[in-house]
């Protein structure tokens, strides 16, 4: 399995690249970025890891690697300053994305490449992807709101005590203000997180509201998200290099799942080798899919706005 990443001389990027030879699973990493020496560097730091981690071969170029890729993770862009959402980085970022498509639709995927966005909004980027690259809609992937999973999981866990590998609750919709929290299939060690002792209405709001605005918080205080947000990205691309057909809250373009179509959100889905193989509707709570469907009206709207200025391929 080799994995091309697209911005790996940037945080983000450099992170994925670090989880990955941890995780010791795919067998080849390509880092690319804008700044060459800035790749050299970091593929040239991981190198020197991997004698103490996975025997693989990590190198830097350009967009020659992307033919031979099985995965192609582009986590270039502009990050959000810490007032900003990432809906107003939009504009700053859809263009570098545009031309970051270009160039690898230019170079040329294999038939059964997955391409996986990580760069924000990573929803709108994602529907541009599926739009621009001319493969099945199952092969393009966003991280979507795998980030706010684990981040959403990890504060509740700390909050009540609990090992964060038990605490199961999930985030989905958009990965940005409109995100939803599933409260309805949330458990810790298999039992029902809303009967916990000291569960309460206010401390859901809390934590919800905290992971909501992690990003943020994370932004101001370090200047962007690194380890987990590479983390999370390894989760991805292992269930895809091993064909683990994992249930995760990743974005691709829905086709009817909760009643949505046409616009890039996360439900839960299955991440396989394939990409999307499938989506899995679990029921939930009344305002729970009320939400999720407000959250794919709101990118929807974006991403109509986007296609006014950019124009639609199709
Ligand atoms: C975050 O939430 C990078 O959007 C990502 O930190």
């Amino acid at each position: 399995m080799k994995v091309t990443i697209i911005g790996a001389g940037g945080l983000v990027g450099s992170c994925t690249g670090f989880a990955l030879q941890a995780g010791g699973v795919v067998r080849e990493m390509a880092l690319v970025d804008a700044n060459a020496a800035a790749a050299e560097g970091q593929a040239l730091d991981l190198l020197h890891g991997g004698p103490l981690y996975a025997d693989q071969i990590i190198t830097a170029g350009g967009y020659e690697h992307v033919p031979e890729s099985d995965v192609i993770c582009i986590t270039a862009g502009l990050r959000r300053k810490p007032d900003e959402s990432r809906l107003d980085l939009i504009n700053r970022n859809v263009d570098l994305f545009l031309s970051i498509l270009e160039q690898t639709h230019a170079a040329g995927l294999k038939q059964d490449a997955i391409v996986f966005v990580v760069s924000n909004p990573v929803d709108v980027l994602t529907y541009l992807a599926a739009d621009r690259l001319n493969l099945p809609v199952t092969q393009v992937l966003g991280l979507g709101t795998q980030l706010d999973t684990i981040r959403f999981r990890s504060l509740i866990a700390q909050r009540l005590g609990t090992p964060p590998t038990q605490t199961l609750a999930i985030i989905l919709g958009e990965h940005g203000d409109s995100m939803v929290p599933i409260w309805s299939s949330a458990t810790v060690g298999g039992l029902p997180l809303v009967k916990y002792p000291g569960w309460s209405p206010q401390l859901e709001q809390e934590l919800f509201t905290r992971t909501k605005g992690s990003g943020a918080e994370v932004i101001k205080k370090k200047g962007g998200a690194g380890f987990a947000v590479g983390v999370a990205i390894q989760e991805v691309i292992e269930s895809i290099a091993l064909d683990r057909r994992r249930v995760l809250p990743v974005s691709s373009v829905q086709q009817g799942a909760y009643g949505i179509r046409d616009v890039a959100l996360s439900v839960p889905t299955l991440v396989g080798r394939a990409g999307v193989v499938a989506t899995q509707e679990i029921e939930l709570w009344p305002k729970e899919m009320q939400a999720l469907r407000k959250s794919g009206q709101v990118l929807r709207q974006t991403v109509d706005t986007v296609l006014q200025r950019i124009g639609s391929k199709v």
